[in-house]
């Protein structure tokens, strides 16, 4: 795709929990867009803005990439792949925007229900499974506490269950999936929802003016919802 620089493009989730939230949200802004034919790119007709149709997890990167302007990504997403980038020595390449007030959830440790929890340093020494392992080391490394951190990427709060792990850290919304695996939230490390993601500094194009005027009707439709 060429880096037209007349165009604001604005990255979503494809499928998920954000999809369906997210483009309503910006429909409702006065956006409307032609589908292209692989339904991963959809061109702006009321105004110049473009939206790519993304996994959630790929929206920090194609941001700091400069691919896409801005993006509609889960703060959890936002601000884990943003401590990665720190731990590794790389500059901040976005920052949260507008928090959405849709898809609220928490990044939360869970441990058996069997546990007697008595406080955070009982996770001494413990394994704890995670796909946020730069949020879990740096609350970890504040907490000092040392526990191994153990990477999945999916199906966390089964690795108790499995011997994998004696604890997790993972996303809860009903809190449904702990229940069904037997396992409590004991601790919260991070209150999520959608944002809206873009470049640390201000666009000095004509992008600029397309975003202030998104931003605009985006605050209008915020506080209409509350
Ligand atoms: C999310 C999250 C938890 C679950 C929590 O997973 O990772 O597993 O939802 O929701 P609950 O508290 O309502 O049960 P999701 O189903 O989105 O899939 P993923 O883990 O593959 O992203
Ligand atoms: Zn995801
Ligand atoms: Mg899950």
């Amino acid at each position: 795709v060429a880096q037209g620089r007349d165009r604001l493009r604005i990255a979503i989730q494809k499928s998920g929990r954000l999809a369906d939230p997210a483009r309503a949200l910006l429909a409702s802004c006065g956006l409307s867009w032609r589908e292209s034919r692989d339904r991963l790119f959809c061109y702006g007709e009321t105004l110049p803005v473009d939206l790519l149709l993304v996994r959630d997890d790929d929206i920090p990167g194609l941001i700091a990439d400069g691919v896409c302007d801005l993006g509609v990504v889960g703060r959890n997403v936002l601000q884990e792949q943003g401590q990665d980038r720190v731990e590794s020595g790389r500059v901040p390449a976005y920052r949260e925007w507008r928090a959405l007030g849709f898809g609220g959830c928490r990044l939360d440790i869970a441990v058996p229900d069997a546990w007697d929890w008595q406080g955070p340093q009982q996770l001494g020494g413990k394994r704890i499974a995670t796909s946020y392992p730069a949020l879990l080391r740096q609350w970890l490394q504040a907490q000092g506490i040392a526990a191994d951190v153990v990477l999945l990427s999916g199906s966390v709060e089964i690795a108790p269950r499995l011997g994998q792990a004696d604890a997790i850290c993972d996303l809860v919304s009903s809190g449904a999936t702990l229940s069904a695996n037997q396992l409590k939230p004991v601790l919260t490390l991070l209150q999520s929802e959608a944002v809206l993601a873009g470049p640390v500094e201000a666009f000095d194009d004509v992008r600029g003016e397309l975003a202030d005027l998104l931003l605009r009707r985006l605050d209008g439709a915020i506080r209409v919802r509350k």
